[in-house]
């Protein structure tokens, strides 16, 4: 049976890497100019959706890029102590079957200890509810009705509700919930696992992968823990744990130093260079037009030399679709002042077969 929903607000609340705004609010701007701007934080925003508007579809919200969550805001509370923000936090949500909460800092540098806070959350829940609440944080299913909750700080809460339809849904507050584990080369390591989890990327054991801007070598290890057979190229080393693999070759130069035909037969471009966005569109565009069969798919990095230059973004996508390619972009959060755009290969339609005149007419 469906969950009863709770009431949809006036406001919704989207959260995003602190320093982000702008980029957030520039792309709210031009994906839903109708909504109204409310509160500016760091690391969150809130906006207000004008009486009779339309919901914010699943569109609008990944093209808001730098969203890493966006909920039904409920508002705020706020309590001298953690029982009394627990009690504000329940009368304000409503008591609905929530299947989990969701409670995270609204950044880094925020007083908070979310664990803590979810234990007296789900301890606060009405009795009848609470089993269905997991006690101690686990993964959260697709399609749960979540409560959530952005500490602001340690006497005020921002309240909200959301139902995880993405995988990022089931993070509270659309973080990674994964660390770097140990014996990985780099950071980009980390980032290329989330960008697969988000875009629920398949990448297929056997199948050919092309990194440009491949040293140290993180990203290239992701990919060979995949099963896949990868090439790296970098004019830098790339560390000795990778460059040792079997399934792995490198190629010492810069991207377009490398003749247009070695691009031939790649599976997936890869690319994380640390160079201007267009710099990095140039190699790609060099990569995905080689001779033979174009790649199926790109997982790009665009460095943002400035929070500014993300105004560029949708010159940026369409070059992806000139070549052929279907877009979709978004802020990781293990990345930096960074975009991650994963581009595959448009289905080519076919014309429907010609209908055969019946006999006899
Ligand atoms: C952020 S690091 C890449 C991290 C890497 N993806 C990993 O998984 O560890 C950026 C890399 O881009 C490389 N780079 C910059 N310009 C390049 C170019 N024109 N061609 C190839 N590599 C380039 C740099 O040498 C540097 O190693």
């Amino acid at each position: 049976m469906a969950a009863i929903l709770p009431p949809v607000g006036d406001f919704l609340l989207a959260t995003c890497q602190g320093g982000a705004e702008p980029a957030l609010a520039a792309r709210q701007q031009a994906v839903r100019p109708d909504l109204a701007r409310g509160a500016w934080r760091r690391g969150v925003l809130t906006f207000r959706v004008p009486a009779g508007g339309a919901a914010l579809t699943p569109n609008d919200r990944d093209g808001l890029v730098f969203a890493r969550t966006v909920v039904h805001s409920c508002g705020q509370v706020t309590g001298n102590d953690v029982a009394q923000l627990v009690r504000s936090l329940h009368d304000l949500a409503g008591a609905y079957a929530w299947d989990d909460i969701h409670v995270w800092l609204r950044e880094p540098r925020v007083e908070g200890d979310p664990a803590a806070i979810r234990t007296a959350l789900v301890a606060g829940l009405d009795p009848d509810r609470r089993g269905l609440v997991p006690a101690v944080a686990a993964p959260t299913r697709l399609g749960a009705l979540v409560l959530d909750c952005a500490i602001d700080g340690p006497d005020r809460w921002w309240v909200g509700w959301h139902v995880a339809d993405t995988p990022a849904g089931t993070w509270p507050g659309g973080i990674y919930p994964h660390s770097l584990p140990a014996g990985k080369v780099s950071r980009a390591w980390l980032k290329l696992d989330e960008a697969i989890a988000t875009f629920a990327l398949a990448l297929e054991p056997g199948k050919r992968a092309v990194e440009l801007g491949a040293a140290p070598g993180g990203a290239c290890q992701r990919l060979l823990e995949a099963g896949l057979m990868v090439t790296g190229i970098d004019p830098a080393l790339v560390d000795d744990e990778v460059a040792r693999h079997p399934n792995f070759t490198q190629w010492r130069m810069r991207a377009r130093d490398v003749k247009l035909r070695q691009f031939r037969g790649f599976d997936w471009v890869v690319a994380d260079m640390n160079i201007d966005p267009k710099s990095t569109l140039d190699a790609i565009e060099r990569a995905v037009s080689a001779p033979g069969t174009p790649p199926r798919g790109i997982i790009a990095t665009l460095k943002l030399p400035t929070w500014s230059r993300a105004a560029e973004l949708p010159e940026w996508l369409a070059r992806f679709t000139g070549w052929g390619y279907t877009t979709r972009a978004r802020q990781l959060s293990t990345g930096g002042r960074e975009i991650c755009v994963v581009a595959e290969r448009t289905a080519v339609r076919r014309p429907p077969p010609r209908a055969t005149r019946p006999p006899g007419r």
